[in-house]
């Protein structure tokens, strides 16, 4: 036992940050604790994030592929019949398992699960209930949840407006939802009961969906999603809603300003966006403040501004993304452990897992030329449609592209994006080149297996040299 403490080491958290963090601790030898305020572990991520999210999707598309004539076009015709209870328990029962093997994986590793909700006495210190545990140090891995939009009550229970948990939860297909928010969540979920029959319209405050990606992933995924039966309300921002019984009223105005106007829907979707969670943490009592977007500023070993207290995950500055809290929870535990713990931050894949996924690691090629300081020449950018690769084309997969940016001089790849069916599956080889400081040579001259969405890759990369073989 360290000096004195309880434990070498105590997470806030039980998430991906908080408790891949505590597993890794553990194995390094530390005495490990880790709080968690839900009844099982997992966080956002396993409860009611990725994974139910993911289970919804995968299901969902199945019926999609038999209602929508793909299997038809394969040769099987079968007329599909929802059984959404079923549909539900599957998911219920991934989320069961995932979340139970974590419990495992803590008594596996002698991780101390403390239940019930932390607050700082002071930087070693924590109270949970009516008792207190100290430990050396402490990490700070509370996530995040949904931003509220103001004036519009979520009611997950009754069904009419929800966020994304009680977007997961719905008992009955709602005839006609609208998803306030075109981002991640908004055409992952607005998806997921589209496929099952919803109406579904997106409202978009900005002029293109998903920010963050590359313009032309933004514009391509807008055709998609229309093309796929989504009414896409982009720069609409909604004012208010009216909740009557079963039915909800939204008002919805241009953002930039204008006429208002009004739509009817049976349930209303609030994805705006997620906060760091840090309220009754009583971080006052440690004198540890917050940024104005709410995250706990951290230095490069995770350290906050005050001594012994570190942060990770959703809770500090960077994209809310289960792999980053991850891979900040092993680094951290390196660094308490004396260890030099690394994550590169300029290498982060993200992934919207809709159909087609759409995936990206590194700078869009916006960010690109801005860093080039708006010289065009100075990168070099390769495309590939998926039209072209065999293997999509055989699948019936036409839509999306490969997108390839590299620094016109040196080669290396600054950035790759791409929409296809497997598209979170292929950008892993993007950002473990990427990691190895790749250049487009590197990844053209790359034997790929074919016939795989991967060669995608490859040609985009034999693009951005010259050109590609299949097109
Ligand atoms: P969290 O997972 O939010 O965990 C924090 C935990 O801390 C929570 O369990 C909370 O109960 C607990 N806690 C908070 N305060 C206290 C306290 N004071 N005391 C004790 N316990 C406390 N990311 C992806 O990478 N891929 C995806 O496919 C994906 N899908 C998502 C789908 C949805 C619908 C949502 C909402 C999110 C999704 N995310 C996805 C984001 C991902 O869930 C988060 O980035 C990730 O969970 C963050 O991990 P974390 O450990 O920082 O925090
Ligand atoms: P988001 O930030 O991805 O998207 C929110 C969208 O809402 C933005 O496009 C924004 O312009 C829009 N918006 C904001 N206010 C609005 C208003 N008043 N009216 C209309 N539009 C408005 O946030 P989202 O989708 O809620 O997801 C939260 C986080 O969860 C994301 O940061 C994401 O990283 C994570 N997540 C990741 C997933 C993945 O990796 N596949 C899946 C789901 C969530």
């Amino acid at each position: 036992m360290a000096d004195n403490y309880d434990f070498d080491v105590l997470f806030i958290g039980s998430g991906p940050g908080g408790y891949v963090g505590a597993i890794r601790a553990a194995q390094l030898g530390l005495k490990t604790a880790c709080v968690e305020s839900r009844e099982t572990l997992g966080g956002t991520c396993l409860n009611v994030g990725c994974i139910p999210s993911k289970a919804m999707l995968h299901a969902s598309e199945f019926y999609d592929a038999a209602a929508n004539g793909m299997m038809a076009k394969m040769g099987v015709d079968v007329t599909p019949k929802l059984n959404l209870p079923v549909m539900h328990d599957q998911r219920r029962d991934a989320v069961k398992q995932l979340t139970g093997g974590i419990e495992y994986l803590f008594k596996k590793n002698k991780v101390t699960w403390i239940k019930g909700f932390a607050s700082f006495v002071d930087a070693h210190t924590v109270k949970v209930g009516d008792a207190t545990y100290s430990a050396k140090e402490v990490v700070i891995a509370t996530g995040s949840s949904v931003t509220p939009l103001p004036g519009v009550d979520v009611d997950n229970d009754k069904g009419v407006v929800v966020d994304s948990t009680g977007a997961l939860e719905l008992a009955a297909v709602p005839k006609h939802m609208v998803v306030i928010g075109g981002g991640v969540i908004g055409l992952e979920l607005g998806s997921v009961w589209r496929r099952l029959g919803a109406k579904v319209t997106v409202v978009e405050f900005l002029d293109q969906l998903l920010p963050g990606m590359d313009g032309d992933i933004r514009k391509e995924a807008a055709k998609v999603f229309a093309k796929q039966g989504m009414e896409l309300k982009l720069s609409t921002k909604v004012t208010g809603v009216a909740v009557k019984g079963k039915t909800a009223t939204l008002t919805l105005e241009p953002s930039a300003g204008g006429a208002a106007e009004t739509l009817k829907a049976d349930c209303v979707l609030v994805s705006i966006g997620r906060r760091p969670n840090t309220e009754g943490l009583g971080l006052e009592n440690i004198g540890l403040e917050t940024n104005k977007r709410g995250q706990i500023e951290i230095d490069g070993e995770f350290r906050t501004s005050v001594a012994g207290v570190r942060a990770i995950g959703d809770v500090v500055p960077g994209p809310m993304l289960a792999h980053k809290a991850e891979d900040e929870g092993i680094a951290v535990a390196e660094w308490i452990a004396g260890q030099t713990g690394i994550v590169n931050h300029d290498v982060i894949p993200g992934v919207v897992y809709t159909w087609p996924e759409m995936a990206g690691v590194g700078l869009t090629e916006e960010a690109a030329l801005e860093k080039a300081g708006g010289d065009k020449a100075a990168i070099k950018v390769g495309k590939f449609p998926m039209l072209a690769n065999s293997r999509a084309k055989t699948n019936h997969e036409p839509d999306g592209f490969v997108k390839v940016i590299a620094d016109a001089q040196t080669d290396r790849v600054l950035g790759v994006w791409a929409i296809a069916s497997v598209a979170g599956t292929m950008i892993a080889e993007a950002a473990l080149g990427m990691e190895f400081g790749a250049t487009s040579e590197d990844i053209a001259y790359t034997c790929h297996a074919h016939p795989t969405h991967s060669e995608a890759i490859k040609e985009a990369a034999m693009a951005v040299r010259g050109k590609p073989i299949h097109m």
